[in-house]
């Protein structure tokens, strides 16, 4: 049996699951809880969840054969720390691995959640059987998960891929604290920024926005709202997912060129705006990638959908077991 973690800025998961004689992962049962409680307790919350899901399952401590933790960055996984993530505040030097090996009594592997996701996608999901593949998680925070020539790359101090803080502009909409970073531009919050400034443009000389009724509604604007009012041909929403596409599109034509990856996986706002971001994207990376970089890879959403980060977790407690194999 594995136990899984899921830490994000949003909601945290509790998975329970199994790894098949056939070497793939099965979902046995999840709980999702809202990101809202002090860090500490939230983490006593994770543990009293898990250990519900275990007694609901017939699972004792003797069946568990590995633990895994997936966490938005900066960590260090070989530390076992949760470092400063931007999306999850107050989240600041915490002994996570050790909490979690004093409380289940099993060796817990902690990885970044981008990272994760590239090891899951690449065994599960898009990516099988590829040899090089960039995950980018593009959901609340943007990082990216490298799998180069055959395996998980995460740089000396586990930071490789914390592609949120390049900065694309002087300025900008903010992400990971800096003004025009990747983050910026192409997260839930950066879209979000985004559609007000465009709105706050458009209000303030008279001109109708129907995804914001007035300056005083903009900060009730998410990216899920400004999608909403593109797909219904909002002209102001659709010029809003156009910028974001561009920075995404700019932003990927730089990874094309350094890495030469087979494959690009692209998370959650992807797979549920593609046909708002596709088409612009691909013309910036035609326009700024070398051509044959770019002829060589392929740019898919994640092939794992909703279950990924549930799949990426466990995929991290299989490997928190040297003797288990996916
Ligand atoms: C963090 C990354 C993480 C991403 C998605 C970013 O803000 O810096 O480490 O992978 O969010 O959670
Ligand atoms: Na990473």
């Amino acid at each position: 049996m594995l136990l899984g973690f899921d830490i994000g800025g949003t909601k945290c998961a509790v998975i329970v699951g199994e790894l098949t004689q056939k070497g793939d992962i099965e979902i046995i049962d999840k709980k999702v809880l809202p990101t809202e409680k002090p860090v500490y307790e939230m983490i006593e919350l994770l543990f009293i969840t898990a250990e519900e899901l275990m007694l609901e399952h017939h699972i004792g401590i003797d069946h568990l054969e590995g633990i895994g933790i997936s966490c938005g960055g900066p960590l260090s996984s070989k530390k076992g720390l949760i470092l400063s993530p931007p999306n999850l505040l107050g989240w600041d030097n915490i002994p996570i691995v050790k909490m979690t090996e004093e409380r289940f009594k099993r060796k817990v592997l902690l990885q970044n959640d981008a990272n994760a996701c590239a090891v899951a996608e690449w065994k599960f999901g898009a990516g099988k059987g590829v040899d090089s593949l960039i995950f980018l998680t593009f959901g609340t925070g943007m990082g990216a998960g490298l799998i180069l020539d055959g395996r998980l790359y995460s740089g000396i101090a586990d930071l490789a891929g914390e592609v949120g803080h390049l900065r694309l502009s002087e300025t900008g909409p903010v992400g990971f604290g800096k003004a025009g970073s990747f983050e910026g531009y192409c997260s839930g919050g950066g879209i979000a920024q985004i559609g007000q400034f465009m709105a706050r443009e458009s209000l303030q000389i008279g001109k109708k926005v129907s995804f914001c009724e007035s300056i005083d509604d903009l900060p009730k604007i998410t990216a899920k709202s400004v999608a909403e009012a593109a797909y219904q041909g909002d002209e102001v929403a659709i010029k809003a997912y156009d910028l974001c596409a561009e920075y995404l599109g700019r932003a990927l034509a730089m990874f094309i060129d350094m890495l030469n990856p087979e494959m690009i996986v692209l998370g959650s706002i992807y797979s549920r705006a593609k046909s708002l971001i596709e088409a612009k994207m691909w013309e910036v990376i035609n326009r700024e990638a070398y051509f044959e970089s770019r002829d060589a890879c392929r740019i898919v959403p994640a092939g794992l959908g909703e279950n990924i980060g549930d799949i990426a977790a466990l995929s991290l407690a299989v490997m928190s077991n040297d003797n288990l194999k996916f």
